[in-house]
């Protein structure tokens, strides 16, 4: 297998994303010294963690706010209780344990819940202390492994929030392994696809859903079906990442001096800005260098389309 090196920035949140049985779980069992790699290694700050001794990994990876894929909670505990016991175990005092317990209680939405064991919570519910308990020692790190899933859509929106303000305020490093692209649009600055257990691409996420090719940016903004163009029309394809002028479409018909058509596509708010993949049909005697430069007029990047099995061509619109 080809030699890979996978990088994680600081202070960004990085999504790892594949398909199931793809390596994800396994990456970050790596990274938190959970299994130990057989050949290559796992450096933190500089830190080779492969080599560490028991003892000095688990001071290593102590930095590391976990919260894996069907997380377990201490059954005689409360919730409280749960989300308190990494502070207990650093050493910080009963009432900071509770006030800092309770405050991550209410943003993960259990306030009510607080004196509840396990046995009485739900899936989700439990998912969302164990979200608490891993951020409770204010982490260095926070490595979540499908994290969110399952979750209703408020739920998951509070906890979203609570994750990218902490990547703001206070620059935590997040590795988050999900199959939910929502939550890759709304919070992953660089994405990962792991493909049979090898890295097969990274990118920053905005620069991937404008990648043509890119199998990244299919999973980020997925392929949709449109309708054909209609007789005397051909069909381009038109991607756009950050901002992009809300009237290119008008903008677009009159200077081709032509009627542009909207077919479909998919419009998505990536990081905060807007990102789609459009398709527009447009007279078929416009010579194409027409159509490609009225796109470059308005500072858009033009790019014939690779697969042209219905004669489609693409336009792409740089930020
Ligand atoms: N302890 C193990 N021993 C042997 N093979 C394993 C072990 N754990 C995982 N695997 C195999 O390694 C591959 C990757 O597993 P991994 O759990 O990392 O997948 P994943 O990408 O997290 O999948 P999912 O999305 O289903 O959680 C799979 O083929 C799996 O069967
Ligand atoms: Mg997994």
């Amino acid at each position: 297998m080809e030699p890979t090196t996978l990088s994680i920035p600081e202070g960004q949140v990085t999504a790892i994303l594949g398909e199931s049985g793809a390596g994800k779980t396994t990456v970050g069992r790596l990274i938190d010294g959970l299994t130990r790699p057989t050949t290559g290694s796992v450096s933190i700050d500089g830190v080779d963690i492969s080599r560490l001794r028991h003892k000095e990994l688990i001071a290593a990876t102590s930095r590391i706010g976990v919260v894996f894929q069907g997380s377990a909670l201490l059954s005689r505990r409360t919730a409280l209780e749960n989300v308190a016991l990494p502070l207990q175990v650093s050493g910080v005092g009963r009432s900071s344990r509770r006030a800092r317990a309770e405050e991550l209680l209410a943003r993960v939405g259990l306030e009510a819940k607080a004196g509840a064991y396990p046995s009485q919570l739900s899936g989700g519910q439990k998912q969302r202390v164990a979200i608490a308990r891993a951020l409770s020692a204010r982490p260095e790190y926070l490595l979540a492994d499908e994290a969110t899933s399952g979750l209703d859509a408020e739920t998951t929106k509070s906890i979203l929030g609570l994750l990218r303000e902490l990547r703001d305020d206070l620059r935590l490093t997040i590795v988050l392994i999900t199959h939910e692209m929502d939550v890759v649009r709304e919070l992953a600055d660089r994405a990962v696809l792991f493909e049979n257990g090898a890295l097969a691409e990274e990118a920053v996420v905005t620069d991937a859903a404008r990648t043509p090719g890119s199998r990244l940016g299919r999973l980020i903004l997925p392929p949709v079906n449109v309708p054909p163009a209609p007789p005397g029309t051909t069909a381009w394809e038109v991607s756009h990442a950050r901002e992009v002028a809300p009237d290119w479409l008008p903008e677009l018909s009159a200077r081709l001096d032509a009627r542009v058509l909207l077919l479909g596509g998919i419009s998505e708010v990536i990081n905060g800005h807007s990102a789609g993949r459009l398709y527009i049909a447009v007279p078929s005697h416009l010579p194409a260098h027409s159509v490609t430069g009225a796109g470059k007029g308005l500072g858009l990047a033009v790019q014939p389309h690779g697969d042209t099995s219905t004669g489609f061509q693409k336009v792409g619109l740089a930020p």
